[in-house]
């Protein structure tokens, strides 16, 4: 079991896509899923499936669809070599991910409840709703965690929507249910690190767009004594 404080897993919970081709023991993958099924969700509707898909065949179907999907709509070209900027490591993993997909252990497609959001009028509401996003982020977000928690490589991916109508039809997925996010989860190759973002003082603004510096203590909120 985990090691790692909440903290030390936010700041290392990188995409790992460079993954070992090793099964996940049972017990791991339950305390995965089991941590996905702790998020909020709006009313506590709690409208996320798993579909663990293990099945070399299924695999295979989900990596042939999943790389043509994205050359097709990218174009990824891999990046020549000697090019080490942080864009070419992102392009030649995420190449890496989609040509290797098949022999990731789990991949582990999060569907949601399709639902209309409420503030889309009753009149507008043509077609199949959309998956409720919001309430299917946070349980994607923890599984992601707690992957991370248990030494597990994960990474959130979208590919999966340039073949939705082939995938429902191919797991049997009802139409009330959109497919989310698929994650490749499986042992790492290489070690976990820092996750590189803006510093939260660059996106904060106090009280009033614009005001991004830090209110002096005496010119913040007013408590009443
Ligand atoms: C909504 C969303 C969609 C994403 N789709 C993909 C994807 O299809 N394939 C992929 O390799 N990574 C995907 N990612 C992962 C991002 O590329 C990654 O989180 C981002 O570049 C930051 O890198 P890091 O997670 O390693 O820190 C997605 C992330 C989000 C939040």
């Amino acid at each position: 079991m985990s090691t790692i404080s909440l903290f030390e897993a936010m700041n290392t919970l990188r995409s790992m896509r460079r993954l070992k081709p090793d099964p996940i023991p049972l017990e791991l993958l339950r305390t995965v899923l089991d941590a996905g099924t702790k998020a909020p969700s709006g009313q506590n509707t709690q409208p996320w499936a798993f579909v663990v898909v293990q099945n070399p065949q299924e695999k295979q179907f989900l990596q042939e669809h999943y790389y043509s999907g994205m050359i097709r709509r990218f174009g990824l070209v891999r990046p020549a070599p000697e090019d080490r900027s942080q864009q070419a490591k992102i392009t030649r993993a995420a190449l890496h991910l989609a040509e290797h997909l098949h022999e990731v252990p789990v991949l582990l497609l999060v569907c949601g409840k399709r639902d209309w959001p409420a503030v889309v009028p009753k009149h507008e509401r043509v077609g199949l709703a959309p998956p409720s996003y919001g309430s299917i982020y946070p349980c994607v977000q923890n599984i992601l965690l707690a992957c991370r928690g248990l030494g597990l490589g994960a990474t959130l991916t979208t590919m999966h929507q340039f073949f939705q109508e082939e995938l429902h039809e191919r797991f049997g997925i009802p139409k009330e249910y959109g497919v989310v996010v698929m994650i490749p989860i499986g042992f790492p190759e290489g070690k976990f690190g820092p996750v590189s973002r803006k510093p939260a003082a660059q996106v904060t603004h106090f009280d009033h767009w614009g005001q991004q510096a830090l209110p002096e203590p005496s010119a913040g909120v007013k408590h009443e004594a």
